[in-house]
């Protein structure tokens, strides 16, 4: 669909205009520019015969209004020609619990990486075993090595890249091939990236996972879950997201599809503000090492070169050896940035973290206290003053 008229040829487009054109019609709600916002549970049919037999573009609100599916056709084009339909959940992690749902069963084996979202590991530590699935997990940078941990009834293999605190970078497309000649599937956690800046179906992936509360949203003001799926599996995804009664509300729809329009000047500007503060952070004399793939420092960053178009403006450091408290007096120190979980929105965040209790595959010694950084749209002169201000809290308590 384009802009004005269904009927003229679309040409191949730039991400950057598919962001703006995907998923609107405006001939179909009297010329205006966006969608309206469907509050919808049931529907009117013109007869009884026509609701027997089902004739009607929509069936009901949990399962697609004209607002949903403006979201979800949207993603879909953004996520490339392999893209075979989108579901949409409340929650990123809903979106990753229906993915996972959708393709295991009672007695398949899961492979994990070690360096997945938190809630990724305890749902499938804690509520795939209840169902009989277990689940293994292997090392992120593993690459061709994984096709050893398969085992016969190795059914999925789940990807995140990069991990979003200790951002290794996965060679995607090896270790899908990999699982596809075990006969197995394969899911990621795309949410850093986007579909703008890396696009998981052209690498190989059947099931993609987007946090839409992140980038997509924007503006740290929704939560939004989304999976894309390529035509082997959307009949399952559909089928997993129906009988679980998952939908999103009709306004939560929307602010995904307003901030989906600013995606790629937003995440432009991260990247480009993200990288620079990277930079300075790397020169400084209290950082041991900065883990941003788009630094050629990074053990990851030739993967990224291959694979990705950008990076987003989420990253972590490993300082220097201090007290802990020291680390508490930068970060409490800090006024541009807030102190808070989640990423994506225009704002800056930090929060310390520790991986060593979360991995079982691999070891987490990362060589001295580890913060987390998202870099918002703000001025980077005033960041870097910031983080000045708080390097002088660290020194002072250390
Ligand atoms: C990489 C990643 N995936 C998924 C999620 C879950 O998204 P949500 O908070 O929308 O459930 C998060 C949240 O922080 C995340 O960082």
């Amino acid at each position: 669909m384009n802009d004005t008229s269904d009927k003229r040829p679309s040409p191949p487009r730039h991400a950057d205009t598919r962001v703006v054109t995907a998923g609107r019609h405006p001939p179909s709600y009297h010329g205006f520019i966006n969608p309206p916002v469907y509050h919808a549970s049931t529907l009117i049919y013109p007869s009884a015969e026509d609701y027997v037999a089902q004739r009607s573009r929509y069936q009901y609100g949990r399962i697609g209004t004209p607002t949903t599916e403006a979201l979800e056709s949207a993603i879909a084009e953004l996520e490339g020609p392999q893209c075979a339909g989108v579901a949409l959940l409340p929650s990123g992690l809903a979106a990753i619990s229906t993915a996972l749902l959708a393709v295991l069963k009672t007695g398949d084996h899961l492979l994990v990486t070690d360096n997945a979202y938190g809630p990724t590991r305890a749902f499938c530590e804690q509520i795939l075993s209840r169902f009989g699935i277990s689940a293994t997990f292997y090392d992120p940078t593993i690459g061709g090595e994984i096709a050893a941990q398969f085992r016969p009834n190795t059914r999925a293999i789940y990807l995140e890249s990069p991990g979003s605190l200790s951002f290794e970078i996965q060679d995607a497309g090896t270790i899908a091939k990999v699982a596809h000649d075990k006969g197995a599937i394969v899911l990621i956690d795309n949410t850093w990236a986007t579909p703008l800046y890396f696009r998981p179906l052209d690498h190989g992936a059947d099931l993609v996972i987007q946090a839409g509360t992140k980038y997509i949203g924007g503006h740290s003001d929704v939560m939004l879950g989304a999976v894309s799926t390529n035509a082997a599996h959307i009949a399952a995804l559909k089928q997993t997201t129906f009988l679980y009664g998952l939908c999103e509300g009709p306004d939560d729809v929307y602010l995904g599809l307003r901030g989906l329009r600013t995606l790629a000047v937003r995440l432009e500007r991260h990247f480009k503000s993200g990288l620079e503060v990277a930079r300075w952070l790397e020169r400084r004399p209290e950082v041991l090492r900065v883990l941003h793939p788009a630094l050629p420092s990074h053990p990851g960053h030739a993967l990224w070169r291959r694979d990705f178009t950008g990076a987003s403006g989420l990253f972590s450091i490993v300082l220097k050896p201090v007290p802990q408290k020291a680390v508490y007096a930068f970060l409490d120190a800090l006024t541009l940035f807030g102190i808070g979980p989640s990423w994506g929105g225009y704002e800056s965040l930090a929060i310390p973290f520790d991986l060593a209790p979360a991995r079982t595959a691999t070891k987490w010694v990362p060589g001295g206290p580890t913060v987390r950084f998202h870099i918002g749209l703000e001025a980077v002169t005033d960041l870097i003053a910031d983080l000045q201000r708080g390097f002088a809290a660290l020194a002072a308590a250390a």
